[in-house]
């Protein structure tokens, strides 16, 4: 199944009607720009409630929430890797923002999954980069589980989207 149970679209993560839909956070968990303030404007401000009973997440961490006013019954919450020009572990903390939702979804039965382009946004992870980074933990993790049934990347503009959609295409030569 290499590569065909990744969907990679261009379109708006707020408006996914997936279990869960994943937020590119940061530590303090308390919204921001981007994807996280799209995410806590369309959820509504008992998103943020809860939000602030979780004590922040470490980078390449992953916390839950419910979904509320969202089509998705959950929010995963991850915070990505700050680039730093990639002597820092970036790779590796990005690989784990994946892996790290992945495995909390699987613990609340969550079944269909949409990802953002984590870190590739204000925190500057060069997207080239980062999209074989995420299809590679994604098909990794899937490999070992059917609990999983679909991950969607819901991509925002051409260039992440054909990023994205390169990176399963080549991974499933
Ligand atoms: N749907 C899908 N993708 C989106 C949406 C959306 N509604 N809005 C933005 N994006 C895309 C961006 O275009 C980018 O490709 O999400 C990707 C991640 O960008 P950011 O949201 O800037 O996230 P990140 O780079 O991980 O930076 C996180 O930014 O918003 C703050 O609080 C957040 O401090 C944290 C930092």
């Amino acid at each position: 199944m290499v590569g065909s149970s990744i969907e990679v679209i261009e379109g708006d993560i707020t408006r996914q009607r997936v279990d869960a839909i994943v937020n590119a956070a940061n530590p303090a968990l308390l919204g921001g720009g981007g994807v996280d303030g799209a995410i806590h404007r369309a959820a509504g401000p008992g998103l943020l409630t809860e939000c602030r009973t979780l004590g922040g997440c470490a980078t390449g961490e992953a916390k839950i929430t419910k979904g509320y006013d969202l089509p998705a019954r959950w929010v995963i919450h991850t915070v990505g890797p700050i680039w730093r020009g990639g002597g820092q572990g970036e790779d590796a903390l990005l690989a784990s923002c994946y892996r790290n939702s992945l495995t909390l979804a699987t613990r609340h039965g969550i079944r269909t999954v949409a990802f953002p382009s984590i870190s590739t946004g204000a925190y500057g992870f060069p997207v080239a980069r980062a999209a074989p980074i995420a299809v590679r933990e994604i098909e990794r993790f899937l490999a070992h589980t059917t609990a999983i049934h679909r991950v969607t990347i819901v991509c925002r503009g051409p260039d992440t989207y054909h990023a994205y959609r390169d990176a399963v295409e080549e991974l499933a030569e």
